[in-house]
């Protein structure tokens, strides 16, 4: 049996002997990208790089990075879909390309990880109008050892990745399949169609950048984008034909099997469903999120929720928090989410008990509905629903009871205009492009740093540190540490301080060095988090010097005029300012 931690071992020594840096695993929170919840790919928080920017660790670069996809929520109760993985990446910011990048993965999938060649077979781009067949890449893998009956080629919607938003790098890919069942060998001829063929890998050749009128253009620089998933790799390597039985998910399944006295055999479902959203859950609340009604907020009262639902199908209460116990011994590496325990159990609990008085409501209203009636509606059933969050099957069990007919189709009719709705919504909000690197965001962003230096001198108090940052193409938002309301005077103060500094007209100047010297030569980090070897740090002028990933102007006279629009309070001892540029 191997481990999670061998297996992530195995992986970084490997890439380290090519060449390769280790950056540091990132928030599930994206930092100044307002266009997307959460880190869905190793790639997101690299997007100014891939875009050209130099990354002060160099050209080859590598990690391990959590990340949570919601886009698959619906799928997650089969055996191979999560709404949070880890994703083992490496990249090549315009370095080496095809040849390496297929090689690599080919030697390390097969000699290191020991996975049959009789067991894989690959996709590759088929060609469009956008770009060409990618004749090259199945070259390659042929002349690795794969059989060409083993090579198919597919369009745009299988063999090509990104952008994660609406704009920015992207490109053809090609991936890896791992025939999964262990008791009939793999057919000779690879069927993509074949659910028994697992994509355990993915290495996009990011030669396109999209831009906003959705024509892709060739990129300056070509990068190698490479990711698989912790927990697929995991169950491919140690024979298991279901993610659930590896020792990523066995812990939480077997306290769901005793808390419910049930089986995980034909209790599959659920039990997949309430193990993968209450880690979720686990993971979005230590990266400081707590349920709410927006944004990632919401997402998490989302997945709470769905996995009580699914948790009263198998007769489990008063669950989430034991449930939860587990995660933490399984990524016992992982300090925040240590650190944060007793925190991120309350929260879950919260939200269990809230849900739970919420369904008491929902049974009062259901009462109500079904008074004197031979028939609930599709409409009332929905209203159930969506309203008091009324799980279907729940209404459909009580209405069994009374003796009360449903009307199943119209409630479906009733969903799925809901449904559209809601996809649009959120389809609108994605497509905005991922790490918006447009002329607006960046001037926010350099604003956002005399800000924060700002108030660290008009306060008097150099401990302000930045807690939050959110930026839009209208507005900067950043969350700070400060105990109480700003006065309007301090306000004004503050406003007139970033404006003087933005017509004294600084060069801002990026200095590359490890961490420790930057905070040595008194450069202002993030609360918290880890950083890799070497940092960029941002100098404004003697104003300012922060940590950061940038991008950022390079010159502050191209600013304009600074205006904060709103002080509030965000959380306990974290005060928000919201300001423009004019
Ligand atoms: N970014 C690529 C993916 O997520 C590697 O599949």
């Amino acid at each position: 049996m191997i481990t999670r931690e061998q297996l992530i071992k195995k992986y970084l020594n490997f890439f380290k002997l090519k060449g390769h840096k280790e950056i540091p695993n990132e928030s599930l929170i994206p930092e100044n990208d307002p266009t997307t919840l959460f880190i869905s790919a190793g790639m997101h928080p690299l997007v100014p790089y891939l875009l050209g920017q130099p990354h002060p660790l160099g050209k080859r670069l590598m990690n391990l990075q959590r990340c949570i996809r919601t886009g698959d929520i619906e799928e997650v109760g089969d055996s191979t879909h999560h709404t949070f993985f880890e994703m083992l990446g490496n990249w090549s910011l315009g370095d080496y390309w095809k040849k390496e990048a297929i090689t690599w993965s080919f030697e390390f999938g097969t000699k290191i990880l020991k996975l049959p060649v009789k067991r894989l077979s690959v996709s590759c781009f088929k060609g469009d109008t956008d770009a060409k067949k990618d004749e090259e890449s199945a070259k390659r893998w042929e002349s690795l050892g794969i059989p060409k009956e083993r090579i198919v080629f597919l369009s745009k919607s299988e063999n090509w990745w990104g952008p994660a938003g609406k704009t920015g790098p992207c490109g053809p890919d090609t991936e890896i399949f791992y025939w999964k069942d262990n008791t009939s060998p793999a057919p000779e001829k690879f069927d993509p169609t074949n659910k028994k063929w697992v994509e355990i890998w993915n290495d996009v050749l990011m030669e396109y950048v999209k831009d906003q009128k959705g024509k892709y253009n060739e990129a300056k620089q070509k990068n190698i984008d490479n990711g698989r998933g912790v927990e697929r790799i995991l169950a491919a390597i140690n024979n298991f034909e279901d993610n659930y039985l590896t020792e990523l998910w066995q812990p939480m399944i077997k306290q769901i099997e005793k808390l419910s006295n049930k089986k995980y055999q034909k209790n599959e479902k659920p039990m997949r469903v309430i193990a993968d959203h209450i880690k979720a859950s686990v993971f979005i609340i230590a990266d400081g999120i707590v349920p709410g009604n927006s944004e990632q907020g919401y997402i998490l009262r989302r997945l709470i929720r769905r996995a009580i639902r699914y948790a009263k199908e198998i007769g489990l209460e008063n669950f989430t928090s034991k449930v939860a116990l587990p995660v933490f011994k399984i990524y016992d590496d992982y300090q925040h989410l240590q650190k944060n325990k007793e925190h991120i159990l309350k929260e879950l609990e919260k939200e269990e008990e809230k849900f739970n008085k919420t369904l008491k409501k929902g049974l009062k209203i259901f009462n109500k509905f079904s008074k004197n009636k031979k028939e609930l509606s599709g409409e009332k059933i929905f209203l159930l629903y969506q309203s008091y969050g009324f799980p279907f099957e729940l209404t459909k069990e009580l209405a069994k009871e009374k003796g009360i007919k449903i009307n199943q189709k119209s409630f479906q009719k009733e969903l799925e205009k809901h449904q559209k709705l809601s996809r649009t919504a959120t389809e609108g909000r994605f497509k905005s492009g991922l790490a918006d690197n447009s002329e607006t965001t960046t001037k926010l962003h350099t604003a956002t740093h005399l800000l924060l230096k700002a108030l660290q001198i008009i306060l008097k108090n150099d401990s302000i540190i930045q807690r939050g940052s959110n930026i839009t193409s209208e507005r900067l938002r950043l969350d700070f540490s400060f105990p109480r309301k700003l006065t309007k005077e301090e306000l004004e103060k503050v406003e007139e301080l970033v404006n003087t500094q933005i017509q004294n007209s600084y060069e801002i100047i990026r200095e590359e060095m490890p961490p420790k010297k930057a905070i040595k030569k008194g450069a202002r980090g993030i609360f918290d988090k880890k950083y890799g070897e070497k940092v960029s740090v941002y100098l404004i002028g003697e104003f300012s010097k922060e940590i950061c990933a940038g991008p950022h102007v390079k010159n502050t006279c191209e600013l304009g005029v600074f205006r904060i629009k709103k002080e509030s309070a965000s959380s306990a001892g974290v005060r928000r300012i919201k300001a423009v540029l004019e």
